[in-house]
């Protein structure tokens, strides 16, 4: 690690044409205090159209946090583009982020990147996904088998609520290569595979929809509903997977019969529940996340180790991470008011044209 900050400094010294010492140990490791670097931290977001959150939610959060902390930051999106991602990442370790925490695009890349940090003697934090085989200091995450614990139960109650009778449930997994969707899918299959069991339900289509694309997922449902029209719930892993089935429920007139669910608590999510299209969503409460993140990603960037009191196994690396995971929360039209009363979404956005009456319904002004 100290060779690596050594020789990253030696670049910079290079690029400016400085002329200083540099080999004053004390200059370069920002735990010896005194003339510590400058708090630096990178971040890299994975995309915009997989999950509304990363944009709307986690930059603005996590800006958030930097600014109040006073630390320097630089954070970009790499838009779902893994040599991007590669290159953003490249650009943060010269220019100097003495942290780098990334939302992976699959394990592997992230791997790659992690290592080239770490060579670099820059510490680093997966957020939000862990990168299997990785060697990131922190995992900063939800419970995301309790997500999809939410998710079977929510399809569950709302499937009881609505009196059906050994109904055929489709599933449309998130992307393969993120280990959050393998975390939801263990989840949510715990809750399902007792009633495919008990035969009270039947398992239909069961697809990983690859990078979480919403038009891939549209068409996956497609298909599913062609093959199965029978299909009498869905298990959709996000809001954006859910908003997929919906359209295609639609055009079947299907839509506020078949229950989907949904996760992010997005306002296309919220308002598809308050029609009555979706039956929940799972709302992770960002700013949590954003918050534990800001504060271990300033720690490192300080030198300081910070401490957490949950430990993730990465079953790839076979290394026991530091992890702070948080609560996930299900949310019906019962308690859509929630997610504006914490300030998640706002009125404005979520009560527009049609839904201000429905907002009034569902107690939110
Ligand atoms: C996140 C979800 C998000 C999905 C797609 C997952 O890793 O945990 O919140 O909906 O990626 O971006």
């Amino acid at each position: 690690m100290r060779r690596g900050i050594l020789s990253l400094l030696a670049v910079g010294v290079l690029a400016t044409g400085g002329l200083t010492a540099c080999g004053d140990d004390k200059a370069a490791d920002p735990g010896s205090g005194g003339n510590a670097k400058k708090p630096k931290i990178g971040v890299i977001l994975p995309d915009s159209k997989s999950s509304a959150r990363w944009e709307t939610a986690d930059r603005k959060y996590l800006e958030a946090a930097f600014k109040t902390a006073g630390v320097d930051y630089d954070i970009q999106n790499a838009q779902n583009d893994k040599a991007a991602f590669q290159t953003i990442a490249e650009q943060m370790i010269t220019g100097g982020v003495n942290v780098l925490m990334i939302v992976n695009l699959d394990s592997g890349t992230g791997k790659a990147v992690l290592d080239k940090a770490k060579a670099a003697g820059v510490a680093t934090i997966d957020y939000d996904r862990l990168t299997l085989g990785g060697s990131a200091a922190y995992y900063v995450s939800f419970d995301n088998v309790a997500v999809g614990k939410l998710q079977g139960e929510g399809l569950v109650k709302c499937l009881t609520d609505a009196k059906a009778t050994k109904p055929v449930i489709a599933e449309l997994n998130g992307s393969q290569t993120d280990n959050n969707a393998t975390l939801f899918k263990q989840g949510y299959d715990g809750v399902l595979k007792a009633k495919y069991d008990s035969a009270e339900y039947v398992k239909g289509p069961d697809q990983w929809v690859a990078e979480w694309d919403n038009t891939t997922a549209g068409t996956v449902f497609e298909q599913m509903l062609t093959s199965t029209p029978n299909i009498a719930g869905v298990l959709a892993a996000n809001d954006g997977l859910g908003n997929a089935a919906i359209n295609i429920l639609k055009k079947q007139k299907l839509n506020g019969k078949v229950p989907v669910t949904g996760q992010d608590a997005t306002v296309q999510g919220l308002q598809n529940i308050l029609n009555g299209d979706q039956c929940m969503t799972v709302y992770k409460a960002v700013k949590q996340e954003a918050d534990a993140a800001a504060k271990l990603a300033i720690g490192l960037a300080k030198g300081e180790k910070g401490a957490t009191s949950q430990k993730v196994t990465d079953p790839e690396g076979k290394r026991e991470v530091d992890a702070v995971l948080l609560t996930p929360k299900s949310i019906t039209k019962d308690n859509v008011k929630d997610v504006v009363d914490d300030g998640y979404v706002t009125v404005a956005e979520l009560c527009t044209g049609d839904f201000a009456a429905k907002c009034a319904t569902a107690g939110i002004k």
